[in-house]
C-alpha cells in the first residue's frame, strides 16, 4: 500500500456478429431476445486499449475516452464497476489476496484505434476491455462475459477469441446469458475479414434506443427472434464446424439483411445502410454470380460500413474489384482494412 497508483493495461478487439443481436428482454441486466454468434478480430486490428490506475490517493472514480473525460455515473459503467468490486470482495472473503485495495478509486483511460460509435462495434471492444482490465487490477478471475454483457450486450462476445456464441439464456437473473467459444480462431485460418469504411461518422440512432423501438413495434423482429434465429444458430455453428464457406456466407448475408429489414420494419423506421452499403451488397452478389459460387459475404451492423468475409485466396482479386468501383477518396482515406482473423488474446 504505497502512494504509487497500481497500473494495468489491456487491449480487446472488436467482434462482428454473423447472427445478429437486436433487442433486449431486460433493459437493466441487458438480456437479449435471441442468441447471437460472432467472429472476434485479431487484437492488433480494430481494438480498444484501456489503462486502469488504482490509488488510495484518488478521490473518485473517473473515466477518459479517447482523451476526453466522460461521465462515470453512466449506469452501465456503474454496473461493471460494481460487479467487479463485488467479485473482488467475494474473493477476498474466500481468503484470496487481491492486487489493489478494494476501497480505492480507479482512473480509467480508454482509446480506440478506429472511429467510435460508427457502427464498428466500438462499445463491444470498449466494455470487454474495461471489464478485463478492472478484473486484472482487482485480481478477479473466471468467466467475466456476464459482467461485460452488462456494459454493452455485444461486449460479452469480445471476451473470447475466434468464433463466439452469446447464449440468450432463460433465467430472469441473467446468470446463464453468457458468451462461449464455439471454435478457436485456429480452426479456420483461411477465413479473412475486410472492413470497408463507408463512413466514420457517428451513427444517427444508437443501438440502445434503436432496439427499444424495434422491440416495441416490429413484428418481423419478433418473428425473427422466435422462429428464425434459433434454427439459424444451429446451422451457423454447423457451417463453422465444417468450415463450409458457402453455407457460412449465405447465413451471414441473410442474417444481416434480416436485421436491417427489422430496422425498416420498426416504426418509425431506422436506416443504417447507405447507398454505398447498397452498392457493396450488389457488388458482392454480382461477384459471386460471376463465379457461380459464394466466395464473398457481407455483413453490416448499426452503421453503413461493410464487413466482408472471404477466404485468403480470394482477397487480392476482391480487393482489386472493390478498388475499381470505389477508388480511394480525395483525402486518400483507406477504404479497405484487411483483417486476418486470429485469436484475440487479451493481454
Ligand atoms: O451491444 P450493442 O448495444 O452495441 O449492440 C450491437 C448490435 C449489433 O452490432 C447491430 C449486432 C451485434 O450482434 O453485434
Amino acid at each position: 500500500d504505497n502512494d504509487n497508483p497500481y497500473l494495468v493495461s489491456c487491449s480487446a478487439p472488436v467482434n462482428i456478429a454473423v447472427i445478429k443481436y437486436w433487442g433486449k428482454r431486460d433493459e437493466d441486466l441487458i438480456l437479449p431476445i435471441n442468441s447471437s454468434l460472432s467472429v472476434t478480430l485479431h487484437q492488433d486490428q480494430l481494438k480498444t486499449t484501456t489503462t486502469v490506475a488504482v490509488s488510495r490517493l484518488f478521490k473518485e472514480d473517473r473515466l477518459w475516452l479517447n482523451g476526453k473525460e466522460e461521465d462515470i455515473t453512466h449506469p452501465r459503467l456503474q454496473s461493471c464497476l460494481r460487479e467487479i468490486r463485488r467479485l473482488a470482495r467475494k474473493r477476498r472473503n474466500d481468503g484470496n489476496p487481491d492486487s489493489a485495495g478494494l476501497s480505492h478509486k480507479v482512473h480509467i483511460c480508454s482509446v480506440n484505434n478506429f472511429p467510435t460509435a460508427a457502427g464498428l462495434a466500438s462499445s463491444a471492444a470498449g466494455f470487454a476491455c474495461l471489464v478485463y482490465s478492472l478484473a486484472q487490477a482487482f485480481g478477479v478471475e473466471g468467466d467475466l462475459s456476464g459482467i461485460a454483457r452488462q456494459g454493452s450486450g455485444s461486449a460479452c462476445r469480445s471476451m473470447y477469441g475466434g468464433f463466439v456464441e452469446w447464449k440468450m439464456g432463460s433465467r430472469e437473473d441473467g446468470k446463464d446469458s453468457v458468451a462461449q467459444q464455439v471454435e478457436p480462431e485456429s480452426h479456420w485460418p483461411e477465413l479473412r475479414i475486410l472492413v470497408l469504411v463507408a463512413s466514420a461518422k457517428r451513427k444517427p440512432i444508437g443501438s440502445t434506443s434503436g432496439m427499444q423501438t424495434s422491440v416495441q413495434t416490429s413484428l418481423l423482429l419478433k418473428h425473427r427472434a422466435e422462429s428464425v434465429v434459433p434454427r439459424r444458430m444451429d446451422e451457423m455453428t454447423e457451417a463453422i464446424r465444417r468450415k463450409d464457406f458457402p453455407a457460412f456466407a449465405e447465413l451471414t448475408m441473410k442474417d444481416s439483411n434480416q436485421f436491417h429489414a427489422s430496422c425498416l420494419d420498426t416504426y418509425p423506421p431506422i436506416f443504417y445502410l447507405s447507398s454505398v452499403s447498397q452498392q457493396v451488397i450488389h457488388l458482392v452478389h454480382r461477384y459471386n454470380r460471376h463465379y457461380g459460387e459464394t466466395r464473398v459475404a457481407y455483413s453490416f451492423d448499426a452503421g453503413p460500413n461493410a464487413v466482408i468475409f472471404t477466404s485468403q485466396q480470394h482477397v487480392p482479386e476482391f480487393v482489386q474489384v472493390v478498388q475499381h468501383f470505389f477508388p480511394p477518396d480525395a483525402n486518400g482515406e483507406d477504404f479497405i482494412k484487411g483483417l486476418p482473423v486470429t485469436d484475440a488474446v487479451l493481454s
